[in-house]
């Protein structure tokens, strides 16, 4: 049995994803957040299952993750993308190798264009699948393409061939959502998602991209260096965060 948690971070809109094996007793968080890592760490407690690893889908812009943290209090693994290679991290997934943690396992989808690294990860446990997307599509929209390596045509290309692809019924998970949305499903998106769906080709897409006019990501500064070191355990990087306030959209 496969036990499952949707966290929510306020400040940055974050979801942070908590898959557990009922059988070994493991768990992993996919993206977790620093503000958040007594709640997470109360909930796997609470669930009776202990934190083996942690996942990213890619270098966050807009928040500083718990990762290496949470490797200090619990020894857990921290796995990232593998072209992205921080030295922090433990393990390096990439599109060649499932993840497996237990009866948990994901298939990570290389998903570039919000960044150049970028992964979702598709579990196929059970009749309908689940894939978290990250800051790859979100619920009626996609992460912004203008900072990290980011590329509208990357993504749109990321999007249409790999997540639109899958099974319509499989469910989104993305990484933020901003109207308190929780879940999608892949025919939703590909039918309406007012950026990518529909019949948008990708000049339209381009045109919506480089007309978003979002502000410069306030955290952007201090979350990208801290999580390239796995949220930077060694700097009171969360303190910063806190003087630091606001709240970016678009991951
Ligand atoms: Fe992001």
């Amino acid at each position: 049995m496969i036990v499952f948690r949707q966290l929510f971070e306020p400040e940055s809109s974050t979801y942070t994803y908590l898959l557990g094996c009922r059988q070994t007793g493991d768990c992993l968080l996919i993206d977790p957040v620093v503000e958040t890592i007594d709640r997470d760490l109360s909930a796997i407690q609470d669930l009776g299952l202990t934190l083996a690893m942690t996942l990213e889908t890619h270098i966050h812009a807009d928040h500083v993750s718990s990762s290496c943290r949470l490797r200090a209090l619990t020894g857990c693994k921290v796995a990232y993308p593998a072209m992205e290679g921080p030295p922090c991290a433990d393990v390096g997934v990439s599109e060649d190798q499932l993840v497996s943690l237990g009866g948990i396992v994901l298939r990570p989808l290389f998903t570039p264009g919000h960044t150049d690294t970028h992964h979702s990860y598709l579990m196929e446990a059970g009749p309908i699948l689940q894939v978290f997307t990250g800051d790859a599509l979100l619920i009626d929209g996609c992460g912004r393409t203008d900072f990290q390596n980011g590329s509208a045509e990357t993504l749109y290309r990321s999007v249409r061939e790999k997540l639109f692809t899958l099974p319509d019924d499989t469910l989104v998970y993305p990484a933020h959502d901003y109207e308190h949305r929780h879940v999608s499903t892949i025919a939703q998106e590909r039918e309406r998602n007012p950026r990518l769906g529909g019949g948008k080709s990708i000049e339209n897409f381009l045109e919506i991209m480089a007309n978003l006019k979002l502000p410069y990501p306030e955290k952007m500064d201090v979350a990208v260096p801290a999580n390239l070191r796995c949220g930077d355990c060694g700097s009171n990087a969360p303190e910063e965060l806190d003087q630091r306030g606001g709240k970016t959209k678009q991951g």
